[in-house]
């Protein structure tokens, strides 16, 4: 049976993680994966969640399966962080609502619905995109293309190329945006450009499917969910993913949400029932803890408001260490200018460096990023700072 298998190469993020724990020297510095750690690299416990959590463990309360699409509770409240409260969705029920396994979760549960009621449209992810988007919606059967988006040489957006593209996509095709902190590049939309984007996807009738994994990390809650309530406005189906990984340092619990605009209530409780049929067939129903951790956060305004200071400390270290990184590479004899690195917005910098660049800091340097040249911002420190800084200059020398 398995003498036909071959071996897979390891995941272009998270196998760099297996590659940095297996990496015995002791000053490596893992910039590969995603995951925001603190002035003292560790990955936080918010104040926030543990505070929710003693409060859910002193409950005691049993755990019974929860109902297919997750704990109501739960998505009611992300509804409202994603829509806005009291938002015309909510109001009108025409928004199926669902817990996932996280972001990732999310996309795949709504790929394999998207797959099953239009499995000849193509999908379009920005070039570059999170590697993950391109492999999850082929896995779900689906042809997978990109759109313009990073233009090197400007180190910012080909605008005129993406809306280019969007406007030659076949209606139907369905669009993959980053409404904050693009991941990989850093590079953002501005108001305006989302403006131009939502009037051209809705134009084609195009579909679009947000992906807000890093809510909070740019502006602020409500800016950052700016693009998803302009397509709201602007009519017309819309798929929203979101994580809660980041921005409540939640990794581990696998905790996020899929939003499905429709044109109204019966539409929407149609969709969701495919939408379950989708999770049963899948892993049956989703786990409890984190939904009741995120949920008792947001439903109590007084965690609520420790949670959004709590996010907005992680938000102003991101962009501490981006200043930082950009002085410490000029303090380590960079020439070029790489200001472009404090621009940039989120956990992520596309730092411009070849493959063999990003392999030279692994392998001489013990400095983990993507052979694309991602580098996670967020794992940045006062203590490795410095030799993260004089790795990159060493290896930009030549
Ligand atoms: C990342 O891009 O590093 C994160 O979203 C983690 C992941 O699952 O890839």
């Amino acid at each position: 049976l398995f003498s036909q298998v071959t071996a897979a190469p390891p995941d272009p993020i998270l196998g760099l993680t297996e590659a940095f724990v297996a990496d015995q020297r002791p000053g490596k510095v893992n910039l590969g994966v995603g995951v925001y750690q603190d002035e003292s690299g560790k990955v936080p416990v918010l104040e926030c969640v543990r505070e929710a959590s003693d409060r859910i463990n002193a409950e005691g309360a049993p755990r019974p399966y929860l109902p297919i699409p997750g704990l109501a509770t739960y998505y009611n409240l992300v509804r409202d962080l994603i829509f806005g409260s009291g938002s015309e969705v909510a109001e009108t029920g025409r928004v199926a609502m669902l817990q996932t396994l996280s972001g990732t979760g999310a996309l795949k549960v709504g790929a394999d619905f998207l797959s099953q009621v239009s499995p000849d449209a193509t999908v379009l992810v920005s070039d570059p995109s999170w590697e993950n988007h391109q492999a999850l919606f082929t896995r779900a059967g689906l042809k997978v293309g990109t759109y313009r988006y990073y233009d090197e040489s400007a180190h910012g957006i080909d605008f005129a190329g993406m809306l280019e593209d969007l406007g030659a996509a076949a209606p139907g095709t369905i669009v993959v945006l980053h409404p904050c902190c693009h991941n990989p590049t850093g590079y953002d939309l501005n108001d305006e450009q989302w403006v131009e984007v939502v009037k051209v996807v809705r134009e084609r009738g195009l579909v679009p499917f947000v992906d807000m994994a890093y809510q909070g990390f740019s502006r602020s809650l409500a800016d950052d969910a700016a693009p998803v309530r302009r397509f709201v406005e602007s009519g017309g189906p819309l798929f929203v993913s979101v994580s809660f990984s980041k921005t409540f340092s939640l990794y581990g619990e696998r905790i996020g949400a899929l939003a499905v605009v429709c044109d109204d209530a019966d539409q929407a409780a149609r969709v969701l029932s495919q939408l379950k049929i989708v999770i049963r067939t899948n892993y049956s129903n989703p786990p409890t803890f984190g939904a009741k951790v995120v949920s008792t956060v947001l439903g109590d305004p007084e965690l609520r408001a420790l949670w959004e200071a709590e996010l907005g400390a992680m938000r102003d270290r991101i962009k501490a260490m981006r200043r930082a990184l950009v002085d410490g590479l000029v303090a380590a004899g960079v020439e070029q200018d790489m200001e472009f690195i404090a621009r940039q917005v989120g956990m992520f910098s596309y730092s411009g460096l070849t493959k063999e660049q990003m392999l030279r800091l692994r392998s001489e340097f013990g400095i983990y990023g993507t052979d694309k040249g991602r580098i996670c911002v967020a794992a940045l420190n006062p203590r490795n700072l410095d030799p993260v800084s004089a790795a990159i200059a060493e290896v930009l020398r030549g």
